[in-house]
């Protein structure tokens, strides 16, 4: 991060409304001049997720994530600060200044806006011919699959008509150059040179990312043809495992029930949206992924996964429920019956066998040990080796030992010497001290850092009266030196997470009026200012001292002259 992206982060804080982007993903409602709504970041029953539109930040009392507008985008789609620095400077229509020319960066940036406007032409085509008179041959399967009208709009499908230039046309009737549809991905160039439509005659579904722009697409054929499923391949603006399906449409549902259903197929998620579980989305036709669970992580901690009664969907079903609870969230594992889809079942039975199916579903671990359960002692020791190798955090290996023993039907401290001596087993390491967030330093400290945290405008002054040279802590030294070094200016970007932490409490609780802090101000002064005098008598003390020594009886006179004048300011304050 460099100092030149303070001016484009408060340009971008300033157009983009912390309201508006958390309602994005959150129900909120408004509450005396905030809004509140459940925490997206933690499981939770009531809404203690607040967002301040006047200060620009929102804080949960449960959880205490706290930051700005970017730190909210960044958080909840899985972002470092720079992606979502550039996403959001694209969405506030704001320049990000480099600090040096990167021609390759800059290409990279061209591509991804260029494929961006391009998936936006190309999904508006695929739903105009939906409804045109060649679409008739996607109209009709569509209604064969029971999907209704409305869920049609909601996931925006498309038809990709049987012709080897539509789009290509209709792209280049927006002045678009057909390399720039090939680099999006959605035109292919062969070998001869030739340019063609990717998909033809398809049933397009778009693939949205979470600020609901298309940027990939699944296809399905309507003819027989292979693949089923063409999807798009990765480009400046898609990459597989990244995304999930309908999560876009799922989100605030998710983010409501604390909990996201997740299948496989397209078709599922679009049944499960339209018979009212709303909370669904799709894998894209990969394994599960480390980066998809982390996406899903910015919006709840507990998942259900649907997979296939076969053999392959048990398998999936246990790598995936092992990578969940690797990340310490929880789930459930759904295995349909044999033959079925979520669909099917859907279509065939409705949602209440759909929802008895849920509400029996094994505990992720549960079902996990019960797959595996059959095997050898020897097999089953590696199984949980591998396991409790992935765990997220060290401390979570020791309770998960006793549980696995206990369903196993080991001896619990039998099951841990055998898991040692797999000699793979890593020994439960230490646990780092976590940094304790009530470790602020002292009393004074903490109310000298609230009051600028609180009253920025009197940074500046704080600084010319010392206050670096009073505040011994730690951690509110280093909150203040990011302070004093910039006055006036919005420093959220460059606080560390405990930092940030603080800095919302110490808003949160100012219940102060502009009075009270013309009276605090005056007291802070006065103790800044004895201070400082504290420090001068000490220093002149020694020079004094000094000057003795040395005989040098001009100086020790005028030391003398200071010390009295020292002595009487400090008399006056008292
Ligand atoms: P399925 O073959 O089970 O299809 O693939 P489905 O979803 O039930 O499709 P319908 O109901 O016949 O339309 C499950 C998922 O695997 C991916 C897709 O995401 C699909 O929804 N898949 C499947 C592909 O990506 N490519 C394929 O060729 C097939
Ligand atoms: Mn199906």
């Amino acid at each position: 991060m460099g100092k030149h992206d303070t001016g484009a982060i408060a340009a971008i804080k300033e157009r983009l409304d912390i309201v508006e982007m958390v309602r994005r993903y959150v129900d909120l409602r408004p509450v005396s001049g905030r809004w509140t709504g459940p925490c997206p970041f933690h499981q939770e029953t009531k809404p203690s997720f607040s967002v301040n539109p006047q200060l620009g930040y929102y804080y949960c009392f449960g959880c205490r994530a706290s930051g700005d507008v970017i730190d909210f985008y960044r958080e909840i789609n899985g972002l470092d600060f720079r992606e979502a620095l550039q996403q959001l400077a694209e969405q506030a229509g704001v320049e990000l200044g480099d600090a040096r020319p990167d021609p390759a960066q800059d290409r990279r940036r061209r591509e991804r806006s260029t494929s961006i406007a391009l998936h936006k032409l190309a999904a508006e085509f695929y739903v105009r011919n939906l409804g045109a008179p060649g679409g008739g041959v996607a109209r009709d399967y569509i209604a064969r699959r029971g999907l209704s009208e409305e869920t049609v709009r909601a996931f925006a499908l498309g038809y990709s008509p049987d012709d080897w230039h539509a789009l290509e046309k209709y792209l280049q009737g927006h002045r678009h150059d057909p390399r720039d549809g090939v680099v999006a991905g959605l035109l292919v160039q062969n070998d001869k040179g030739n340019v063609y439509d990717r998909f033809r005659g398809r049933l397009m579904f778009p693939i949205h990312n979470l600020a609901g722009q298309v940027v990939a697409f699944g296809a399905r054929t309507l003819t027989g043809d292979d693949p089923k499923y063409l999807n798009s391949s990765e480009s400046p603006i898609y990459i597989k495992g990244d995304n999930l399906y309908g999560l876009y449409q799922a989100r605030r549902s998710i983010a409501h029930h604390k909990q996201a259903l997740l299948t496989e197929g397209y078709t599922d998620v679009l049944s499960l949206h339209q018979f009212g579980f709303t909370n669904a989305c799709g894998v894209l036709g990969t394994a599960l992924t480390e980066n998809q669970v982390r996406r899903l992580a910015g919006f709840c901690s507990n998942l259900a996964l649907v997979f296939d009664g076969d053999g392959a969907g048990r398998k999936a079903a246990l790598r995936s429920a092992e990578m969940v609870l690797a990340r310490g969230m929880t789930c459930r594992v759904v295995v349909l019956p044999d033959g079925e889809d979520v669909d099917s079942l859907l279509q065939a039975k409705g949602a209440e066998a759909f929802r008895a199916l849920l509400d029996e579903a094994p505990e992720g671990l549960d079902f996990c040990l019960r797959v595996v359960g059959g095997q050898s002692t020897r097999e089953l020791v590696q199984w949980a080796d591998g396991f409790l190798g992935q765990l997220d955090e060290p401390q979570w290996r020791s309770p998960l030992i006793t549980r696995i023993a206990q369903r196993l039907g080991f001896k619990e401290d039998e099951f841990r010497a055998r898991l040692a001596s797999e000699g793979r087993a890593r020994a439960a390491a230490p646990v780092a001290p976590a940094p304790r967030a009530g470790d602020k330093g002292n009393k004074l400290d903490r109310q000298l850092v609230r009051f600028a945290v609180c009253n920025p405008h009197y940074v500046a002054r704080l600084r010319d009266k010392g206050m670096g040279r009073v505040l011994v802590s730690e951690f509110a030294l280093c909150l203040w030196e990011k302070m004093e070094a910039n006055p006036g200016l919005d420093v959220m970007h460059i606080l560390t997470p405990a930092e940030k932490r603080y800095w919302v409490e110490c808003l949160e609780g100012n219940t102060r009026s502009g009075e009270d802090s013309e009276r605090e101000w005056t007291e802070i002064c006065d103790y800044l200012e004895r201070e400082t005098l504290r420090d001068d008598k000490q220093a002149t003390f020694e020079a004094l001292r000094k000057a003795q020594v040395e005989g040098d009886t001009a100086e020790v006179e005028r030391l003398l002259r200071r010390q009295q004048e020292i002595l009487g300011r400090l008399n006056e304050q008292h």
